[in-house]
């Protein structure tokens, strides 16, 4: 029997308690080896649908599917213990209705074993929330910019710069938590309204572009790691990653070609005694 305790994870309550309390830390992961790395130190990790820009290429979120949230979500899961683990629902998988919902988010939940689905939750979805709270799926909302409508909004361009548009992302926000949603991401707003909002609603607000006023924050990790040349104004840097990779790969190549790589460290050799000629018993 192990003598160690098994790790606890982190809970949709653990977080939903943190409104005004110690700030939420959030990343985001799609694949085992950054799960494993960003496990000890967050608090949530988002399997998002940024995974379709991120890692597959795609010009936007739009082409993500379920399927694809499945298979990046198992791998966090693998590696993972102490985050609670939210996967994106990508779009087409909810907007529906309820039933639609319902349907993709059981499934997400029952394969992956993740414990809560994040939903770009517009006012159409309020009445989606609440369908899936009610049937024990724990729902994170996203409210502000929301990238799944790029299509409709010509682009990914920060939220609520006039006065209608600032009431209708208060409405989003007071309706999404008001159908029972344990948290919300609020993305690309200026900070009064981010301050406004997370004053308004009693869930925890996870802000990305949404300024300190927010209960918590989320980054793409590729994005804080500097993975990209280009990176949004609102994310800080912590590491180059893309240059670094870039020297790393540089001098690989290089060394194969000059036939410096492999050195002897990295070569297998005979060990002599295995292959002494057997003794004769003669
Ligand atoms: O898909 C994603 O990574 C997200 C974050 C940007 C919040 O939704």
């Amino acid at each position: 029997m192990s003598s160690h305790a098994p790790v606890k994870r982190m809970t949709v309550a653990d977080i939903a308690a943190r409104k005004g309390g110690e700030p939420i830390v959030c990343l985001t992961a799609y694949d085992a080896p950054t799960a494993a790395i960003l496990d000890e130190h967050c608090d949530v990790i988002l399997v998002g649908d940024s995974v379709g820009m991120v890692v597959h290429g795609l010009p936007s979120t739009v082409g993500v599917t379920v399927d694809m949230m499945i298979l990046h979500a198992k791998a966090v899961m693998r590696t993972s213990q102490r985050a609670l683990v939210v996967v994106d629902m990508p779009f087409g998988s909810y907007e529906e209705g309820p039933e639609q919902a319902f349907r993709n988010a059981a499934r997400i939940l029952a394969e992956t074993g993740a414990q809560a689905i994040k939903i770009e939750s517009g006012r159409y979805a309020a009445d989606t929330v609440r369908f899936l709270v009610d049937r024990g799926v724990p729902v994170m909302g996203h409210i502000g910019l929301r990238p799944q409508a790029v299509n409709v909004n010509g682009g990914f361009r920060a939220k609520g710069r006039t006065l209608e548009e600032r009431q209708e992302i208060l409405a989003e926000a007071r309706e999404t938590v008001e159908a029972g949603a344990f948290a919300i991401v609020v993305e690309g707003v200026a900070e009064d309204l981010a301050r406004e909002i997370t004053m308004d609603v009693h869930a925890p607000t996870i802000g990305i572009g949404a300024s300190p006023a927010c209960d918590g924050q989320v980054l793409v990790t590729q994005d804080m790691l500097g993975l990209f040349d280009w990176t949004p104004k609102f994310v800080k840097r912590y590491a180059s990653l893309r240059s670094a990779m870039d020297e790393a790969i540089r001098q690989y190549a290089s060394e194969v070609r000059s036939r410096t790589f492999p050195e002897p460290a990295q070569v297998y050799r005979l060990d002599p005694g295995k292959n002494a000629p057997a003794k004769s018993s003669a």
